[in-house]
C-alpha cells in the first residue's frame, strides 16, 4: 500500500436515507414471483396487458448521424419484412388538433404539456365527460407519465403527512404502498360487487373520531371506479351520484383513478357507450381525474394525462416540473401519430375503442363462463364480469368444512386454499395484498370477504380454460364436494 492510501471503510448508507425512503413499502405482491417460475404453471396473477393489443408492432427510425434508418423489431415482426407498406407521406392537415413533430416533440415542453397534444385531449375529454362545471370555470389537463405518476402528483401537491386517504376496502397496491411510504394512512371503506357501498362512506364520515383515527376528517377519497383492480367493479352511474352527493356534503374531493374506462364491456361495441364517470357529473370541480394509455396502447408509453379543476392542476404541474417533468417526447410523438392515423376522435371512438374493449371482453366472458361451469358454487364464484383485466372470485370459506374448527384463523385456511391451487398449478392472488384496514369485521361477516384476484389479460384462451378447470378440481378437494 503506498503512503496516503488507507484502507476502505465501509460507508453506512442507511443513515442516509430519508423518512420516505426507510418507510418505502413494497407490494407483497412481488412474494409470488417464484412461483411463477414452476414449471407448467398457469399464471392468472399478473395484471398485464397482452402484447398482442399494442397497436404498434415494429418501427423504423431515421438516424442522420449514422446515416441509416435501424428497425426496431415488436409483436411478431422480427425482421423490417413484417412492417405493413410504408403509406405515401402527408402531413397532418391543418384543421386537426393533432401536429406530430419530433423537432418539437422532442425539445422541452410546455408546462402542462405539447401544446397540440393537450389542446386534443381537453377536446376528447368534453367529447367523453363533458364536466358539467366547465360552464362556470375552466378545468385544465395536464400531461403525466401514467396514472402512477398521476396519484403520486395528486397526494405530493394535496396532502400533508399524517393525513388520512379513503380507498376502496380491496385497493390497487401500488397506491396503498404509495401512501404508506408518504405516511397518509388509507383507509378502506367497504365495498359489495358494485364497488364501494354509499352509506358505508356516509357511516364512515359521520362516525369519523379524530382521537380514535389519530387525524382529521378525510379531504380525499381515491376511487378505480370502473373494472376496478383488484374487484374488477364497475360502480353503476346510480351509485356513483349517490357518493358523489355524500362528497359535497363531506367536502370530500374525489380522486378517481380510471385506467380501465375504456376496457369496460360494451355489449352492443360502439353502440353501447362507456359508462358515466364522476367527472361527467361534476357540478363543482371536486374530481381529479386520471387516465392512462397504459391499456390502450401500452404500459411502456408511460403516458397518462389529469383533469381537474386549473388552479389545483396547476398546483399539481409545479409538482412535476422538479420530478418527471412530462412523458418521454418519443411517447408523445407517437401516441400522437397514432391517434392522428386512426382518424383522429371520430376514429379513436367508433372503431379503435369498441375494438380493445371487444378484445378484452371476449377473455373475461370466456373466464367468467368457465368459472360457472367447473367450479362448484359452493365453493366460490364470481360476479359477472364487467370489463377490465380481472374477476374477483370470492371464496365461500362460511361453507369451508373446516369453518367450524375457530382454532385455524381464516388467514390460514385462505392460505391453505391459495396453496391447494399452486400445488394444481395455478397461480392467483390472494385478496390480503389489496385490503386496505377499516372497518373490523365478525369472524362470520370476514369469511365472505376473502377473495382471489383472477386476471385473464395474460393468459392465453387454452391456458384460461385448463386453469379453471384446475381451479374447480382443486376447489371440488378441498371443500370435499
Ligand atoms: C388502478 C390502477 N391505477 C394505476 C395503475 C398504473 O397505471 P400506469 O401504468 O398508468 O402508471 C394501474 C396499473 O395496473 C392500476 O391498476
Amino acid at each position: 500500500m503506498s503512503s496516503g492510501e488507507s484502507s476502505s471503510s465501509r460507508i453506512d448508507y442507511s443513515r442516509l436515507l430519508s423518512w420516505e425512503a426507510k418507510h418505502r413499502a413494497r407490494s407483497g405482491i412481488k412474494m409470488l414471483r417464484p412461483y411463477m417460475s414452476i414449471p407448467g404453471m398457469i399464471s392468472f396473477g399478473g395484471g398485464y396487458p397482452h402484447a398482442s393489443t399494442w397497436p404498434v408492432n415494429g418501427m423504423t427510425l431515421s438516424l442522420p448521424f449514422s446515416g441509416e434508418s435501424v428497425f426496431v423489431p415488436g409483436y411478431q415482426t422480427n425482421s423490417p419484412d413484417g412492417l405493413l407498406p410504408l403509406a405515401s407521406y402527408s402531413p397532418p392537415p391543418k384543421t386537426s388538433t393533432l401536429q406530430p413533430h419530433l423537432a418539437a416533440e422532442l425539445q422541452y415542453s410546455q408546462t402542462f404539456g405539447q401544446v397540440h397534444f393537450i389542446s386534443w385531449l381537453k377536446e376528447h375529454i368534453a367529447r367523453i365527460h363533458n364536466p358539467p362545471y366547465a360552464k362556470y370555470e375552466d378545468y385544465t389537463i395536464l400531461n403525466t407519465a401514467g396514472n402512477t405518476d398521476g396519484v403520486d402528483a395528486v397526494l405530493r401537491t394535496c396532502m400533508d403527512k399524517g393525513d388520512h386517504v379513503l380507498v376502496e376496502e380491496f385497493a390497487y397496491p401500488g397506491t396503498l404502498s404509495h401512501c404508506e411510504s408518504l405516511g397518509l394512512p388509507a383507509i378502506g371503506v367497504p365495498m359489495d360487487s358494485d364497488g364501494i357501498v354509499p352509506s358505508a362512506l356516509e357511516d364512515m364520515m359521520s362516525r369519523w373520531d379524530e382521537n380514535e383515527r389519530g387525524g382529521k376528517r378525510p379531504k380525499f377519497l381515491l376511487v378505480v371506479p370502473t373494472c376496478s383492480n383488484p374487484a374488477g367493479a364497475t360502480i353503476p352511474a346510480e351509485r356513483k351520484r349517490e357518493i358523489y352527493t355524500i362528497c359535497r356534503k363531506w367536502g370530500l374531493m374525489i380522486i378517481e383513478d380510471d385506467p380501465y374506462y375504456f376496457l369496460q364491456i360494451r355489449p352492443n361495441g360502439v353502440d353501447s357507450p362507456p359508462c358515466t364517470s364522476f367527472l361527467s357529473m361534476d357540478i363543482d370541480g371536486r374530481v381529479i381525474r386520471l387516465d392512462s394509455f397504459s391499456k390502450i396502447v401500452a404500459p411502456g408509453s408511460r403516458c397518462g394525462f389529469i383533469t381537474g379543476p386549473t388552479e389545483l392542476v396547476t398546483h399539481i404541474m409545479y409538482s412535476r416540473e422538479c420530478s418527471t417533468q412530462l412523458p418521454s417526447g418519443f411517447s408523445i410523438a407517437i401516441i400522437s401519430s397514432i391517434l392522428q392515423a386512426w382518424g383522429g376522435h371520430e376514429g379513436y371512438e367508433k372503431n379503435y375503442l369498441p375494438y380493445i374493449s371487444s378484445v378484452y371482453s371476449k377473455r373475461a366472458i370466456l373466464m367468467s363462463n368457465l368459472i360457472s361451469k367447473h367450479v362448484p358454487a359452493k365453493a366460490a364464484t364470481a360476479p359477472p364480469p364487467s370489463g377490465g383485466m380481472f374477476l374477483w372470485l370470492r371464496l365461500h370459506l362460511e361453507d369451508h368444512p373446516d369453518i367450524s374448527d375457530t382454532s385455524v384463523s381464516l388467514e390460514d385456511l385462505a392460505e391453505r386454499v391459495f396453496q391447494s391451487l399452486i400445488e394444481a398449478k395455478v397461480l392467483t392472488v390472494p385478496s390480503k395484498f389489496f385490503k386496505a384496514p377499516g372497518k373490523s369485521w365478525t369472524r362470520d361477516e370476514e369469511a365472505k370477504r376473502i377473495f382471489l384476484r383472477l386476471s385473464f389479460a395474460t393468459a392465453t384462451e387454452e391456458e384460461i380454460t385448463e386453469g379453471v378447470q384446475r381451479i374447480g378440481r382443486a376447489l371440488t378437494k378441498e371443500w370435499r364436494i
